[in-house]
């Protein structure tokens, strides 16, 4: 059984088949939205909650099944949305709760797989009244973020500077291996133990460009070509370590040694320690280092640094900074336009720049307790793949209690095993994405995974049977015998081939699109196959992709 519902504005209308007279029906809350009368964002609300309470409906369900919505508490849960390329996904699930997102003030950062992105959330934004808030990322180089600069500036962070760094770098490295195809061996062996090297090799880099710093009242100071230069100049063998030449020189790795053993000279115990050991590694543990992997290191890190110091992002992440992930807290929304498709690892990079940064933001929120809520954010990646990381398991986990949701666009479960390496890695994820879109798609793997997700119902099974013995002879006719048997068998509320038949919008589908949602522990009101209400974990939702004006002018046709 199918229901359409009312929207709201433009396209994607959903189409309006009211079974049921809904309850009380109130707007939901934007107030900065020029649109706001014209939006008709209908609700299911109790009285008047406050701004941003975890009740308040974005998307009224009534009339898919009476008394449901979609309220900011279960954006805070997540959304993954699955379906073949062309299945819809963006025109029919992302468009419902990309506006939603929008018309409820929502503040967010947007990730960019292709190049078309950027005029749609343009088009979503003007129609919802959110032109004034949309901060467009792009090699144009207007809005730039010097995310070193801002980790360092992070208050009370402690030790925690260099990891926050160093993970940031890790992720960049992980997206440039993947990119080269080595992440498809998985992590085991040689590719490991040069993840390893490489981490620990960042992780001296940034400590001893923030010792050299330690004590500065500006704060520490780190930067990509600081580290560069420490790294081409440190010591290539144990002899030169200890020459008086390499020792003695007034520039690079080993005058940066001696200004953080000065700066460091009266720090604490722990500090000094600490300096120690990084001195340690330059002069001892990088010369030791077999030649091979002292150059395999020494150019994965060079490859690392290269996107961001170089162009078309040199100029946006090694400046100064004009737009940062807090922004999102008062209502921007950052799109970050350098899409993968045109950019390729420049891209990836600088969409991962934003999105950790914006992840880490989000981390240290705190939810007031005097009675108003955060206002919420949002990371939206479609073509999710091109940026999942195993962070994002544990920071949607947390993320919630923080305001902060995730929506992921993606084709199946294939896609997040290639980048992720483990099922387990991808269950983690899917596991902490509550609300689960299933567009058309043809992945056996997907489809059985979603039917066994939605779950089975004991179900009476009747069968028939009917047949004629044979003859004794020839002019006998044979006995005739039918019967009926009914046993009860465990049936799939949606058997996996059912998603391989969802319509996927276009003329050939009447511009349909045709999704099924479970949004973890919500029931639905459903029907069985013999036309018998019941309660179901699902429920298949129709999207138009046409706004009412686009649909007039095609009966007028
Ligand atoms: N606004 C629209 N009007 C008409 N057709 C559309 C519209 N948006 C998308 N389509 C078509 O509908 C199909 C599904 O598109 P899309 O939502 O982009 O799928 P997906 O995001 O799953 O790749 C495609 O064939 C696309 O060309
Ligand atoms: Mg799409």
């Amino acid at each position: 059984m199918r229901f359409a519902w009312p929207l709201t504005q433009g396209g994607n209308t959903i189409r309006k088949k009211r079974r049921t007279a809904g309850p009380e029906i109130r707007e939901s809350g934007f107030s900065a939205s020029p649109k706001r009368a014209a939006s008709s964002i209908m609700a299911v609300m109790p009285d008047a909650l406050p701004e941003y309470h975890p009740l308040t409906v974005l998307r009224d369900w009534s009339a898919v099944s009476p008394g449901s919505a979609f309220r900011i508490s279960d954006a805070q849960t997540g959304i993954i949305a699955f379906g073949a390329t062309g299945s819809g996904k963006t025109s029919g699930p992302a468009a419902h709760f990309g506006r939603a997102y929008l018309l409820a003030g929502f503040g967010g950062v947007i990730l960019c797989s292709k190049r078309d992105e950027r005029a749609m959330w343009e088009r979503w934004a003007e129609e919802t009244g959110r032109s004034g808030h949309l901060t467009i990322i792009d090699k144009s180089g207007r809005y730039r973020f010097n995310f070193l600069e801002w980790e360092a500036s992070r208050a009370g962070e402690g030790g925690g500077l260099t990891i926050n760094i160093v993970a940031l770098l890790d992720e960049i490295a992980g997206a440039i291996a993947s990119g080269a195809g080595k992440a498809e061996s998985g992590s085991g062996g040689d590719n490991k133990f040069f993840e390893d090297a490489l981490h620990h090799l960042n992780t001296n880099l940034v400590d001893l460009a923030l010792f050299a710093s330690y004590g500065d009242p500006q704060g520490g100071s780190v930067s990509l070509p600081l580290m560069r230069l420490i790294l081409n100049t440190a010591p290539q063998s144990l002899k030169e370590a200890e020459s008086h030449e390499w020792k003695d020189r007034e520039w690079g790795c080993p005058a940066i040694v001696r200004a953080a053993d000065e700066a460091t000279k009266n720090a604490d115990e722990d500090t000094r320690a600490d300096f120690e050991e990084c001195r340690n590694y330059w002069l001892q543990e990088f010369p030791n280092l077999s030649d091979r992997t002292r150059s395999i290191v020494t150019l994965s890190f060079s490859m690392l640094v290269r996107p961001l110091i170089t162009r078309p992002l040199r100029k946006l992440f090694s400046t100064d900074t004009n737009v940062k992930p807090e922004d999102t807290f008062k209502g921007r929304i950052i799109l970050v336009d350098l899409p993968v498709q045109e950019y390729f690892l420049a891209g990836r990079v600088a969409n991962l720049v934003w999105k950790r940064c914006f992840q880490r933001a989000v981390l240290g929120r705190m939810q007031p307790n005097d009675g108003t809520y955060l206002r919420p954010v949002f990371l939206w990646a479609d073509e999710c793949q091109n940026f999942v990381t195993e962070f994002d398991a544990a920071y949607q986990a947390v993320a919630r209690s923080a305001g902060g949701c995730t929506v992921y666009l993606v084709q199946n479960r294939e896609s997040l095993l290639r980048v992720l390496h483990s099922p387990s890695a991808v269950d983690s994820l899917l596991g902490n994405l509550q609300c689960k879109c299933f567009c058309q798609n043809s992945s056996v793997e997907t489809n059985d995974w979603a039917a066994k997700l939605l779950g089975e119902r004991w179900r009476d099974i009747i069968s028939t049977t009917h047949g004629t013995s044979n003859p004794m002879t020839p002019d006998m006719e044979g006995t005739q015998s039918a019967g009926a048997s009914s046993s009860e068998q465990r049936r799939y509320y949606v058997e996996p081939a059912s998603f391989t038949t969802l319509k996927r919008g276009g003329p050939s589908n009447d511009y349909q699109v045709e999704c099924i949602v479970y949004n973890g522990g919500m029931k639905f009101s459903g029907y069985d196959e013999h036309g018998h209400p019941e309660q179901q974990p699902h429920t298949q939702m129709t999207f138009d992709q046409l706004t009412k004006e686009q649909r007039g002018k095609l009966r007028q046709l």
